[in-house]
C-alpha cells in the first residue's frame, strides 16, 4: 500500500535523522543525551525495518557504517585540488621570520592568524555530493592518494550526511585521522595476546587501520579525525576567513579542534605554541607541533603558495620527540611466569628532556620485522606515558654486515631451553627453578591467593635464595632445618623467624587449588585451577593428561593446556612439585573444597576500570565483597587483578607495566558465577 510505504519511509527517515543526531552528540559533541541501550534500541529498528524492507536501504544509512566487502586493493584518487604540505618553524626567530615575510608581502602586520594543533596522524579528503559522503581518500603524494571510502565510513564522527539545512552542491573536507593514544597501549597488548606484530606508535597504528583490506577490521579499531580545511566545493556560502570556514564545518556536522585559537599578534601565536608543549601530552591525541593560518582568506590568497607550501601557513614544530641513536645491546628479562622480555640497551639519548637508555622490544617477532641489529643506529621515540620504543633501524648506517638478531634459545638465567608456543609471540623459560624467576616464583607462592605465608617478603625471599636456603619453592618446606643458620642473617629476629616458620607449617593446610595456584604455571590462576582440580581430583591425574585431555574441560582452552602440559614435561617442576608432595601439601581435591567455592576471591585485590557491559559498578564491587576480595580505586603493586571493560584507559598500562593480572568482564563472570 503506497500510503504505508510512504508513512515507513517517512519513518525510516526520521529514525536515522534521530540516530544521526546522537552520533553527533556522542561523537562529535562529546554529550550524549541518552544511555547506550537507548542508542542500541534505536539502531536495533533501524535495522530491523531495513531488514524486511531492503528497498529502503540507502548507502548513508547509519546501519551501513560496516557493511562493505573486503576489497582487494584500493583504488587510486585524484584530488581535486592538491593537498598541500607546510613550510616548518623550530624556533620563535624562523617563526618570527616567517611572520616578517607575510607582513612585507601583505604591507601590514595586524593581521589575525588562526592557531591550530597539528594532529600527527593520516591525513584525508571526504567529499560530499549534495550532503552525502562519496567518497573518502588518504592524501597520498598530495595529488593522487588512495579509496579508503569503506574504511572512513567506519570512523563515527565522520557524518555519512550532512545537515541538510547547510549542505553545499559538493564539498571536500579535510582532515586528520587518529588513532586515540588512551587505547593504543591497550590495543597494542591485545594484538600481542593475539601473536600479532605490535605498532610502534599511535600514528602508524592510525595508518595501518586505515590501510586494513577489510573494513570490519578498521570498524574495530577506534579511529577518530579532525577536520580542518576545505578543499574543492561548489555552493558554498560565504566564509571569509578559515575560523569562519571551521565554524562553518562544525555546524555541517564535523569535528574541529576546541582547543583552536585566533591570535591577534604573532607573539600570542607563540604563546599558544609554548602553553602546548607544556601540556600536548595530557590530550588524547598526538600532535608534533602547532599550525599558524593567516586568518582571512583574501589575504590567504594574495598570500599565495611557494611549490606546494601555502605561503600564509607554517607549523610550528615541537620539540622532537623522535631521536637517533645507537642499539648498543639487546638484553633479556625474566618474568614471574617465565616469559622472556627482551629489551634494547641504547646510547643514552636526551628525548624531551628526559634521558632514553632502554627501549622496550616486546618480542622475537619485533625485533626481526624491524631487522634490528646490535650496532645499528635507530630511531628511538618517547611518547606521553608511553614505554620509549624503537621505531626503526637505520641500515644505510651499517659499517659492514652486523649479525642479524637471532633469539636466544635458553633461559638467561637458567639456560633451560625456552619454549615457544604455537600462535604465541613470546617465549618462556618453563623451568620452575629458575633463579631470575624463582624471586617472583616466591612471591607468588607465598601470596594471599596462593599458599598465603606471611613473612616471606621480597627481601627475606632474596637473602635467602642468595645464602643458598632456597634453590626452589618446595625448599621453603625445609627452612625450618636451617633455623640456627637463619638467625645469624641480617634482620632474621627470633621472634620473626619463629613466626614465619610457623606459617610455612600452617600454610600445608591450604586446599588443592591454592595448591596448583602456588605452582605459577603460566596462565594457571584460581579460575583455572578450579577447574582443573575439579576435573582431574589430584596432581597426578593432571600430570599425566595430555593437551586433548586437558582442552576437553569446559574452560580450558587449548593455550591452557599446552601451558600445563609443558609445565609438567620439565623434570626440575617435577622434582619441585614431588619436593612439595614430600612437604606435606594437599595434592589432591577434597570433597568440601569444591562445595565451597565462595572462597575464590578470598584476600584478593581488585581495581576495576572500564565500562561494563553486564554489571554497573557497584554491582560487581559488592559481588567482589561478598566473594571475599577487596575492591580499591588505583592500581597499585599490591593489587592481585584489574577487571577491564571497554575503553579502559591508563589503569589498563600500569596494570601492564607491573605485571598484574587483568580480567575481561566476561573472565570476571566466570570465576564470580
Ligand atoms: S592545514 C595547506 N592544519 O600537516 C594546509 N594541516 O604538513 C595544509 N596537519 O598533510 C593542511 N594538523 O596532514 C593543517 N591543523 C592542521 C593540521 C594539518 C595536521 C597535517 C596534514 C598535512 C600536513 C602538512
Amino acid at each position: 500500500m503506497a500510503t504505508t510505504d510512504a508513512n515507513l519511509a517517512t519513518h525510516v527517515e526520521t529514525l536515522r535523522r534521530e540516530i544521526e543526531r546522537h552520533d553527533r552528540l556522542y561523537h562529535v559533541l562529546d554529550s550524549p543525551e541518552i544511555p547506550d541501550t537507548g542508542y542500541d534500541r534505536l539502531i536495533r529498528e533501524l535495522r530491523q525495518i531495513e531488514g524486511e524492507h531492503p528497498e529502503l536501504v540507502t548507502p548513508e544509512s547509519p546501519t551501513q557504517r560496516v557493511g562493505a566487502q573486503p576489497a582487494d586493493g584500493f583504488q587510486q584518487v585524484t584530488h581535486r585540488l592538491p593537498m598541500l604540505s607546510l613550510g616548518n618553524a623550530f624556533n620563535d626567530d624562523e617563526l618570527l621570520a616567517w611572520h616578517a615575510r607575510v607582513s612585507n608581502i601583505l604591507e601590514r602586520d595586524d593581521f589575525e592568524m588562526m592557531c591550530e594543533l597539528k594532529y600527527d596522524g593520516l591525513a584525508v579528503a571526504l567529499t560530499y555530493e549534495r550532503g552525502n559522503l562519496v567518497r573518502g581518500a588518504t592524501r597520498g603524494n598530495g595529488s593522487v592518494g588512495e579509496d579508503v571510502t569503506s574504511n572512513l565510513r567506519t570512523i563515527k564522527s565522520i557524518p555519512m550526511r550532512l545537515n541538510p539545512d547547510l549542505a553545499p552542491e559538493l564539498i571536500e573536507v579535510r582532515g586528520e585521522v587518529y588513532f586515540p593514544r588512551s587505547k593504543f597501549v591497550a590495543f597494542n597488548i591485545q594484538r600481542e595476546a593475539e601473536g600479532l606484530p605490535v605498532y610502534a606508535n599511535p600514528r602508524n597504528t592510525a595508518a595501518g587501520s586505515l590501510r586494513q583490506l577489510d573494513p570490519r577490521m578498521t570498524a574495530e579499531r577506534p579511529l577518530d579525525i579532525f577536520v580542518y580545511s576545505i578543499g574543492a566545493s561548489v555552493g558554498l556560502p560565504d566564509i571569509k576567513s578559515q575560523s569562519e570556514g571551521l565554524d562553518y564545518l562544525d555546524s555541517l556536522g564535523f569535528r574541529s579542534n576546541a582547543n583552536n585559537f585566533l591570535a591577534k599578534s604573532i607573539s600570542q601565536a607563540a604563546n599558544y605554541y609554548r602553553s602546548w608543549i607544556e601540556n600536548v601530552e595530557s590530550l588524547d591525541y598526538a600532535c608534533d607541533g602547532v599550525v599558524i593560518k593567516v586568518n582571512r582568506l583574501d589575504y590567504q590568497n594574495h598570500l599565495g603558495n611557494v611549490g606546494r607550501e601555502p605561503r600564509w601557513a607554517i607549523a610550528y614544530k615541537f620539540p622532537a620527540m623522535q631521536e637517533e641513536t645507537v642499539l648498543e645491546d639487546i638484553k633479556f628479562n625474566v618474568g614471574r611466569t617465565g616469559r622472556i622480555n627482551p629489551y634494547a640497551i641504547l646510547k643514552p639519548v636526551l628525548i624531551g628532556g628526559a634521558t632514553i637508555e632502554r627501549a622496550t622490544l616486546h618480542n622475537e617477532d619485533y625485533i626481526v620485522e624491524k631487522d634490528l641489529r646490535v650496532g645499528d643506529r635507530i630511531v628511538v621515540e618517547r611518547a606521553g606515558e608511553v614505554i620509549p620504543q624503537v621505531v626503526k633501524a637505520l641500515p644505510k648506517y651499517r659499517d659492514g654486515e652486523p649479525a642479524k638478531f637471532k633469539m636466544i634459545e635458553e633461559c638467561p638465567s637458567c639456560e633451560n631451553k625456552l619454549v615457544r608456543r604455537e600462535g604465541e609471540a613470546a617465549s618462556f623459560c618453563v623451568n620452575s627453578a629458575c633463579p631470575a624467576q624463582l624471586v617472583r616464583l616466591i612471591e607468588h607462592f607465598v601470596s594471599k591467593g596462593a599458599m598465603d605465608i606471611e613473612g616471606l617478603g621480597v627481601k627475606q625471599g632474596e637473602a635467602l635464595i642468595d645464602q643458598g636456603f632456597i634453590k626452589d619453592v618446595g625448599d621453603i618446606y625445609l627452612l625450618k632445618n636451617h633455623r640456627e643458620n637463619i638467625l645469624e642473617m641480617e634482620r632474621m629476629a627470633e621472634k620473626s623467624v619463629t613466626n614465619l616458620i610457623a606459617a610455612i607449617e600452617k600454610s600445608k593446610e591450604q586446599p588443592f587449588i591454592r595448591v596448583l595456584v602456588s605452582l605459577g604455571i603460566d596462565l594457571v590462576g584460581t579460575e583455572v585451577a578450579t577447574l582443573l582440580a575439579r576435573n582431574k581430583g589430584t596432581l597426578d591425574a593432571l600430570k599425566s593428561a595430555d593437551a586433548d585431555e586437558l582442552s576437553a574441560i569446559p574452560g580450558i582452552g587449548p593455550k591452557i593446556a599446552h601451558s600445563v602440559v609443558d609445565f609438567f614435561a620439565d623434570e626440575s617442576n617435577v622434582a619441585v612439585v614431588e619436593k612439595l608432595k614430600d612437604a606435606g601439601l594437599q595434592m589432591e581435591q577434597t570433597i568440601d573444597e569444591s562445595a565451597n567455592l565462595e572462597q575464590t576471591l578470598e584476600g584478593r585485590r581488585f581495581v576495576v576500570t572500564g565500562r561494563l557491559r553486564n554489571f554497573s559498578r557497584s554491582d560487581i564491587e559488592s559481588r567482589i565483597k561478598e566473594l571475599g576480595g577487596a575492591v580499591s580505586g588505583s592500581v597499585s603493586k599490591r593489587t592481585d587483578f584489574l577487571v577491564v571493560g571497554q575503553d579502559a584507559g591508563s589503569k589498563l598500562v600500569d596494570a601492564h607495566n607491573l605485571g598484574i593480572r587483568v580480567w575481561s568482564e566476561k573472565k570476571f563472570q566466570m570465576m564470580a558465577g
